[in-house]
């Protein structure tokens, strides 16, 4: 199992560095096959950006919360999720809770979310619900990973509206 790397250059090119960017370097996480990594490089990966000293933010857009339970966040005590920022009027920073690890934070998910597909169908512009409710929050980040669940539904579509860049485990 293994992100893909066959070509470095084009690897590197996945995760654009432009020194001048302002702002977070917002990253979905994201392969409708299940089992094929996502969750672990999500939570690996966040881990070891903050542990380079950066601000990093990991939004758990999935049904089966594994980011949230991997990182601590025991499942009634998930009063804010992800779920109330696409659904509620749940404000950002309400939802963000702090983990173990200095500098990571997560929003965490929560079984409701399991429903939200349907529940968004007939919003007007579903897809950008997440964008419009997080991204201003996300500023403050440097980088923001997105755990996506295994779909190319609602969920996938509204963590691609608000990321800049898609992050594919592949398992070979
Ligand atoms: N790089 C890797 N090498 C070997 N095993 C791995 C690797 N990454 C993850 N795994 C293992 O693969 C399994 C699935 O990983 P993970 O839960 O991260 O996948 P996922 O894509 O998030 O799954 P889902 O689609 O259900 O959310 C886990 O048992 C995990 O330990
Ligand atoms: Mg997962």
């Amino acid at each position: 199992m293994s992100i893909l790397v066959d070509d470095p250059q084009a690897a590197a090119n996945l995760v654009p560095l432009k020194p001048a960017q302002r702002g977070p370097r917002i990253l979905a996480i994201a392969n409708q096959k299940g089992g094929v990594g996502k969750t672990t490089t999500t939570v690996n990966l966040a881990t070891a950006m903050a542990a380079t000293k950066k601000k990093v933010l990991i939004i758990d857009l999935d049904p089966q919360g594994n980011a949230s339970t991997g990182l601590g966040i025991d499942r009634d005590s998930r009063k804010v999720t992800t779920y109330d920022l696409l659904l509620g009027d749940a404000q950002m920073a309400d939802a963000v809770r702090q983990t173990m690890v200095p500098g990571l934070s997560i929003i965490p998910s929560s079984v409701d979310l399991a429903g939200a597909e349907l529940e968004l169908i007939d919003i007007p512009e579903r897809e950008y619900r997440l964008s419009k409710t997080l991204r201003r929050g996300c500023a403050e980040y440097d980088f923001v990973l997105i755990d996506c669940p295994p779909a190319l539904g609602l969920l996938t579509l509204n963590a691609l509206c608000l990321a800049d860049a898609v992050l594919v485990p592949l398992q070979v």
